[in-house]
């Protein structure tokens, strides 16, 4: 990674954006952009609708712009948020944790006296503020208000490790690509998409309006590679996988080919992956209309949905490699 690639990718990270507040994440991609493409747009959703244009076949590339979050649901009298979770929040993950309000202001994640940890849920968890009173809570933070983990990117030997890898890494890969890309027939509707942690909504209206021939998610995937983890042939550092299946998506074989064929013609090293859990944007895309072919370009990552989020930086290079290769090629369906 080059300076500026860590100035972007420590940017896109640290930014609140959790689903339905991607304003942040919308206005950093939009100027880092739009020098490279021949129209930019924002959607009613919300989606970022970049389109490089080409007389080809129409190439939709989704990567979600939001991240998992919490919302208020109460303050109390002494000044305690309680919260509930948007997308997949784990209490157990959670507890000791800093959360950030889109104002900047800072809480910290506690819970009531279990006697047993297995009873731990979030709604045995509030936020503290530091507020004393339920009017001085209510100065900074009202109900429906959201907040996101708050950790700052860290860059090992091989390894990044922060919040919200899922997906910002996918729109680090997206934008990298658009940038490299130097002549391509195809036309691209490069989507960075709002509220896929709630059941990829974004992606579902922009599939829709834009109607492409074609489609490609770029997301995190989970690796199988830590001690005892859930069987899964996906590891940290060994490529970026070509996702077959997940719960929202059966990968079409012509998408899956063109990326094996293409990671094979350019010795990219790359994994095939089935997720048993969990789905990504190209759930919502193939199901539109009458159907798109779509496919999966996924970054293996350890610890998804937590405040340490881990992928390897030669995936990440890989995965930018294989997607600029990928659209750069005529496609023909
Ligand atoms: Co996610
Ligand atoms: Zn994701």
């Amino acid at each position: 990674m080059n300076h500026e690639q860590h100035t972007l990718l420590k940017k896109l990270l640290e930014s609140y954006g959790p689903s339905g507040n991607e304003e942040k994440i919308r206005d950093i991609i939009r100027e880092e952009i739009r020098d490279y493409v021949t129209e930019i747009r924002t959607d009613t959703m919300g989606n970022l609708i970049a389109i490089k244009k080409g007389s080809g076949k129409k190439v939709m590339i989704a990567s979600h712009m939001d991240e998992i979050g919490v919302i208020i649901t109460g303050i109390d009298e002494k000044g305690f948020l309680r919260f509930s979770n948007v997308g997949g929040v784990s209490p157990y993950v959670s507890l000791g944790q800093r959360v950030l309000f889109q104002d900047g202001t800072l809480g910290v994640i506690g819970m009531e006296d279990l006697e047993n940890m297995k009873d731990l849920k979030l709604n045995k968890m509030y936020i503290d503020i530091g507020a004393e009173t339920k009017e001085e809570a209510a100065k900074k933070v009202q109900i429906g208000d959201m907040a996101c983990f708050y950790q700052p990117m860290a860059v090992l030997e091989k390894n990044i490790v922060s919040k919200g890898l899922d997906d910002r890494i996918g729109c680090f890969v997206a934008i990298e690509a658009l940038k490299r890309i130097q002549s391509s027939t195809n036309e691209l509707y490069f989507v960075f998409t709002v509220q896929e942690e709630l059941g990829l909504r974004g992606a579902r209206t922009a599939a829709y309006g834009l109607n492409p021939d074609l489609g490609i998610a770029i997301d995190v995937t989970s690796t199988g590679d830590t001690p005892k983890a859930k069987p899964m042939a996906v590891e940290l550092g060994k490529g970026p996988a070509v996702k077959v299946m997940d719960k929202s998506v059966l990968c079409h074989p012509i998408v899956k080919k063109m990326m094996i064929d293409t990671a094979n013609q350019n010795q990219i090293p790359y994994q095939l992956e089935v997720l048993e859990f969990g789905g990504t944007d190209s759930g919502a895309i193939h199901l539109t209309r009458s159907g798109v072919p779509s496919g999966v370009l996924s970054i293996p990552c350890r610890y998804i949905h937590t405040p340490s989020e881990m992928v390897s930086k030669n995936d990440v290079e890989n995965a930018i490699l294989l997607l600029t290769k990928i659209l750069e090629k005529p496609i023909s369906i």
